[in-house]
């Protein structure tokens, strides 16, 4: 589905079909009176027989004739001005229903309705984030297609001259892109998408985009003393890689921005073994990785004004003969030991060594984003990821970035007094701090690692994918860094 910008008046414009919104079941916009000038008071006719519900997104289509065929009426609810929320259902519901008809291209005039907060701006990268959503499909690995071809295959937005219309369509669509990425790659399994994928994807991604790639093998993993990333990757046959990219937007000196992603391509706990049921789902255990991947995908594509540096740690997390045991006791890069109680809290092994490792890029700001514990989808469930972060003004930043964009998160506690969770007697710590608050004792895990610069962790373990009959990643949160990452490249 491709979103494009024209400025050619909705009464003169020929399309398959016209989404014309409706306000508090009754009203058309400028536009929608303008093609309801055109075909005779059509538009208006059907709207005051009240067949249209007044629900955001309920439809009704209407047979014109000439340059525009039919008109698809859509409800933006009962307000005359519609919630944030209220106007993604109703992008949702237009597009969905153009989809069942036999139109190739649509007019949208739906951000000709006002929605509370928002400018036009947000309105055009709304259709555009929701209607990529909606045409993803994952068939790479079907030999026959099972759906139909994805409709509209156009949709046309007409704005006026002036403003930064197109700006905001090619953010959007640059974000989708990421979006698509981070889906892709969460739904490979993980016979096809090891560490070794990972690594050619990224390679392949700063080939076209011209960023920097280096991929850290084990050797160089052993003489970084990387023993907690090396403890995950021993049960597995697949080598574990240390993926870097560099993306340069502005000037040398201005120190980077950090993202790092949990790359644990299969997560069967190792020797703590995980159940059976579900274990299919710890293929998404990438999706960290995923995220970064996607949304240093969008900021090369905008060609943002500046720096980032994008570090997945990534192996298999499996049982073997060589595998850690619960009660090792590895050297972490920062020198700190740690006391491996349970294989299955992974994720912050990985993670922390690659903390340690951004170090030497001397980055103001350092986000890293992780599946991290089933305790955080028992604390928020699927709609917020946790967010954890000594720093208030980031915190901030984030919780703000995610809201506008629709991919909310929510900020969790990290007071010292969860840290003694982690005590050992025979390390610097334990991997795991029991039970109650296994969010939090995770993130202060990762605390102590994250030293000298500013530092946020997103747990997204409830937010990467969804289950049941609609499984699959949700390519979330790339929307809410790419967000992020805009506001910080405006300044
Ligand atoms: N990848 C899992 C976290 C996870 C579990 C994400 C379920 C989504 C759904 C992580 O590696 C893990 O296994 N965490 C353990 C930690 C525990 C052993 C302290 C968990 O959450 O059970
Ligand atoms: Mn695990
Ligand atoms: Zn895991």
């Amino acid at each position: 589905m491709q979103f494009s910008t024209r400025t050619t008046p909705p009464g003169r414009a020929r399309a398959d079909c016209a989404l014309v919104p409706v306000l508090a079941g009754k009203e058309l916009t400028a536009g929608g009176r303008e093609i309801d000038a055109v075909h005779g008071g059509r538009l208006a006719k059907v709207i005051r027989s009240g067949d249209l519900p007044a629900k955001a997104g309920s439809t009704l289509l209407v047979q014109l004739d000439g340059h525009l065929p039919r008109a698809l009426l859509v409800s933006m609810g009962e307000a005359r001005e519609a919630a944030a929320r209220a106007f993604t259902d109703a992008v949702r519901g237009a597009l969905q229903a153009a989809g069942q008809l036999a139109a190739d291209e649509a007019l949208s005039l739906l951000h000709e309705a006002p929605v509370t907060g928002r400018d036009t701006e947000w309105k055009l990268r709304a259709q555009v984030l929701t209607g990529r959503e909606i045409a993803y499909r994952f068939e790479t690995l079907k030999t026959k297609r099972e759906t139909r071809p994805v409709r509209p295959k156009r949709v046309v937005l007409p704005v006026s001259a002036g403003g930064s219309f197109r700006a905001a369509v090619a953010q959007a669509t640059a974000i989708a892109n990421g979006v698509d990425m981070a889906r892709e790659l969460g739904n490979l399994p993980a016979n096809h998408c090891t560490p070794a994928y990972l690594a050619d994807t990224a390679r392949k991604m700063a080939r076209e985009l011209g960023l920097k790639a280096e991929v850290l093998d084990v050797r160089q993993m052993q003489a970084l003393k990387m023993g907690a990333l090396l403890s995950v990757a021993r049960g597995s046959e697949q080598p574990p890689k240390l993926i870097v990219l560099r993306y340069q937007g502005a000037g040398a000196k201005q120190p980077p921005i950090a993202l790092v992603g949990k790359g644990i391509t299969f997560d069967t706990g190792g020797i703590s073994l995980k159940p059976a049921a579900e274990m299919d789902e710890m293929k998404f255990d990438m999706c960290g990785a995923a995220s970064v991947l996607g949304a240093m995908r969008a900021v090369a594509e905008l060609k943002l004004k500046l720096n980032l540096v994008v570090v997945v740690p990534t192996t298999e997390n499996m049982p073997g003969g060589r595998a850690t045991k619960p009660g090792d006791i590895v050297a972490s890069m920062s020198g700190q030991t740690v006391e491996i109680l349970n294989t299955d809290a992974e994720g912050r092994l990985i993670l922390c060594d690659a903390l340690t490792y951004v170090q030497r890029f001397k980055p103001s700001t350092v986000i890293d984003v992780a599946t991290l514990t089933g305790a955080c989808v028992i604390a928020l469930g699927h709609h917020r990821s946790g967010l954890f972060s000594p720093s208030d003004a980031l915190a901030t930043e984030l919780l703000e970035a995610g809201n506008e964009i629709g991919d909310g998160c929510w900020r969790m506690p990290l007071d010292e007094e969860y840290q003694e969770q982690l005590k050992s007697p025979f390390a610097d710590m334990a991997n795991i701090g029991g039970r109650p608050a296994g969010s939090v004792t995770a993130a202060c895990f990762l605390s102590r690692f994250a030293k000298g610069y500013d530092w946020a962790h997103l747990d997204i373990a409830g937010t990467a994918w969804k289950s049941g009959t609609n499984k699959g990643a949700t390519g979330r949160p790339v929307p809410l860094l790419a967000n992020f990452l805009l506001a910080r490249a405006r300044g």
